[in-house]
């Protein structure tokens, strides 16, 4: 078979942080054509560059040109999320009776929680970067030791997390973690996709799909109540596709308290297999794209709290709503509600998860 593309990794300066950490870009060209900066700060995908459906490439996630965009600005853009992605009620859980304090860095409604792992969450760390390729994929492993305590959270977790790029255009994420204390551990890409192009716009004419029939709503801080609720019959049914925009100004609580959707669904597939999740498409340009996953939940994030204030890396101010993320998870705040699936991780097992972003037009 003859690719589009040379697979190929590399390597160089991206910059250094403001604490003097050298930063390196890994560039990963696949051989479908799909290629993306990476770099080892944050795990983040800096640029995704991604075909149309006249084979014009174009990129379609936010991000900053240096690394002080980053450190200015926070919406996690392509970062790397843990070790728990999403929110923890209070910034406290108890596990096996004893009680664990998190920071508190984020405070929706009035209401007090840890987001995404703390004040500095897994997507401010320097990982251990090293190309990957196996003749046919090529990607980046990023591997960290966040220590017993780190961010009030319990045990050692060594962390590995495996980019690779195939011949058909997809992003495979594979996560693993060990730990020695038992702790909570929920990892996931926080990436935001624009379809039409970075900085070209709102995402509110894309057409969403989600393989689920249940999500867990919330309370105005965007913290669970601990429910799972059918869709049916409310904005936030997207079992065939929506334009994300179609409903989300309707007279509805939910999408009130999140400023539009900022929810986990339940997906239907519960057991683990590697299956589908979502489903997005700009009709302008043709793009598509599933996203699989190993995981019970999926955050949808319609970019509420963006605004058009923040330079993008063209030089174009970004817009309200102008990227969304489809985040691969457990449940928020499931080491407080004990009806959701265990997102604790004790020692001598192994966690495991995988998600992948498979690109295509139609
Ligand atoms: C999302 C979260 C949003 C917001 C965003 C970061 O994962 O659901 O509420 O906090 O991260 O700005």
């Amino acid at each position: 078979m003859r690719y589009a593309c040379e697979p190929s990794v590399v390597i160089k300066p991206f910059g250094q942080t403001k604490d003097g950490q050298r930063v390196q870009q890994y560039t990963l060209t696949g051989a479908g054509g799909v290629v993306m900066d990476v770099i080892d700060y944050g795990g983040k995908v800096v640029r995704l560059f991604t075909p149309d459906r006249n084979g014009v490439k174009a990129d379609v996630t936010l991000g900053f040109n240096d690394v002080a965009g980053y450190e200015i600005h926070d919406p996690y853009f392509g970062s790397l999320i843990g070790r728990y992605g999403n929110r923890i009620a209070n910034g406290k859980f108890v596990l096996d009776g004893k009680t664990y304090v998190l920071p508190v860095n984020n405070e929706p409604g009035g209401k007090p929680c840890s987001l995404h792992g703390g004040t500095k969450g897994f997507d401010a760390y320097v990982w251990n970067g090293e190309p990957l390729s196996d003749g046919k994929s090529v990607g980046v492993q990023f591997k960290m030791r966040s220590p017993d305590g780190d961010q009030g959270y319990p045990g050692n977790l060594d962390v590995i997390v495996r980019y690779w790029l195939t011949p058909e255009n997809v992003w495979r994420i594979e996560y693993e973690a060990v730990t020695d204390k038992a702790t909570p551990v929920n990892l996931t890409q926080h990436v935001y996709f624009n379809f039409k192009g970075e900085a070209e716009g709102a995402i509110l004419d894309h057409e969403l799909t989600i393989s689920a029939d249940r999500m867990t709503p919330g309370n105005v801080g965007l913290i669970t109540v601990g429910k799972r609720i059918p869709v049916k019959g409310t904005p936030f049914d997207f079992t065939v596709p929506w334009q994300i925009g179609a409903r989300i100004e309707a007279d509805d609580e939910q999408l009130r308290f999140g400023g539009g959707y900022d929810h986990n669904w339940v997906l239907n597939n519960q057991d683990g297999r590697l299956a589908p999740a979502a489903a997005l498409y700009e009709k302008s340009t043709g793009r598509f794209m599933e996203v699989w996953t190993t995981e019970p939940g999926l955050q949808f994030y319609c970019g509420n709290f963006l605004t058009d204030k923040v330079p993008g890396k063209r030089g174009k101010n970004l817009a309200y709503r102008g990227g969304l993320a489809l985040e691969t998870q457990h449940y928020p705040d499931s080491p407080n509600q004990p009806d959701f699936p265990s997102a604790i991780l004790r020692p001598g097992a192994v966690y495991k998860s995988v998600t992948e972003y498979r690109f295509s037009v139609k």
